[in-house]
């Protein structure tokens, strides 16, 4: 009934009240997002469900004959839908991430603003093959970095057929240090990632700082770099270039994990997290945005702020 439903609305011209007339529909399942085809899609009426069509083209071959229209096989905008959705699913997006949209994003400060701004426009603007410049989310926790990142991938992958991967730096360093144990180089797993046209990472900087995890992250943002792959990244530390009475030896090499726990207290900026290495890599590869330390906390103050705003607010109305 929900197919009649939803292929009935289509017919009189509304949205489908599933995808809203995305034609694909993302959903949690397990601990990844995953996308499907909507109802109102799975029947082409296009093609008859052949996958493919006869497209007419004109063209001229030869100045004698002059212009000739002639048929080429097209694969159908049915089989662009499943090659794309199918790529969705090789993301690894979180589960929790499934709903995560430009639209449902509201930003309640300037630079939440600015940061939808660079997502969108990064997202809008992309230019597949080309060297496209990234952005790099940094700000306290619950204030939307992920959010952005999964609705900028999302649009990439299921709008414009993009490869992407998204990567938890922790998860990755606790994936390379298992795959050590069953044989594995860390090589095989950072080249996939090295290669992928769109990577991001997330919660950069978080680790223990070890030499193993900062041989890592060294090599897989040198690697990117090299090649002009564009990267996004979310950190929880401070973009800030200077901060006074912060202490002016930033770690540029390795550090112990002793020496790495003890700055912890007081290394909150990202440069000093990541190395200088990295870091100047980032200036170049990104367009950096800051979210203030007061940015509210969304996973805390979600029924508040769900709420009708008060006055003058900086939310927006919503839809
Ligand atoms: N500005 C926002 N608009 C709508 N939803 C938001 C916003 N900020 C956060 N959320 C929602 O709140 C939850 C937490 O957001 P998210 O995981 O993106 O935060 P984060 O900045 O990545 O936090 P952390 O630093 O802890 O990783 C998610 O469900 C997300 O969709
Ligand atoms: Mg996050
Ligand atoms: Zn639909
Ligand atoms: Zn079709």
């Amino acid at each position: 009934m929900l197919w009649l439903g939803a292929m009935a609305a289509k017919a009189n011209g509304e949205a489908c009240g599933l995808c809203g007339g995305r034609t694909y529909l993302i959903e949690r399942r397990g601990e990844l997002a995953t996308a499907r085809v909507c109802t109102c899609s799975v029947d082409c009426p296009m093609c008859g469900g052949r996958g493919h069509r006869l497209v007419q083209k004109e063209g001229t071959f030869s100045a004698k004959v002059g212009p000739r229209t002639y048929e080429v096989l097209e694969p159908c905008v049915c089989t662009l839908r499943r090659t794309r959705v199918a790529l969705y699913n090789d993301v690894q997006m979180p589960g929790v991430m499934a709903h995560a949209s430009f639209d449902n994003y509201r930003p309640f400060n300037e630079a939440q603003d600015r940061g939808r701004g660079v997502a969108m426009h990064f997202a809008n603007q992309y230019v597949k093959g080309a060297t496209n410049k990234g952005f790099v989310l940094s700000g306290p926790v619950g204030t939307g970095k992920t959010h952005l990142i999964a609705a900028t991938l999302g649009h990439l992958v299921l709008e414009m057929g993009v490869k992407t991967r998204y990567v938890e730096i922790s998860l990755l360093y606790a994936t390379i240090r298992r795959g050590f144990q069953d044989g594995k180089s860390g090589g095989e797993i950072i080249g996939p990632l090295s290669e992928v046209e769109v990577l991001a990472i997330d919660e950069l900087g978080k680790g223990r700082g070890s030499p193993f995890e900062m041989e890592t992250l060294d090599e897989l943002i040198a690697r990117r770099y090299n090649a002009g792959r564009t990267t996004l990244f979310a950190t929880n530390y401070s973009l800030e270039p200077e901060r006074k009475g912060a202490r002016s030896s930033a770690p540029s090499g390795y550090r112990t994990t002793d020496d790495a726990r003890s700055a912890m207290k007081d290394a909150e900026l990202l440069r000093e997290r990541v190395g200088e290495r990295i870091y100047s890599r980032l200036c170049e590869m990104c367009t950096f945005v800051e979210l203030p330390r007061d940015t509210p906390d969304r996973r805390r103050t979600r029924q508040e702020m769900d709420a009708p705003p008060p006055m003058g607010g900086m939310r927006n109305p919503g839809r």
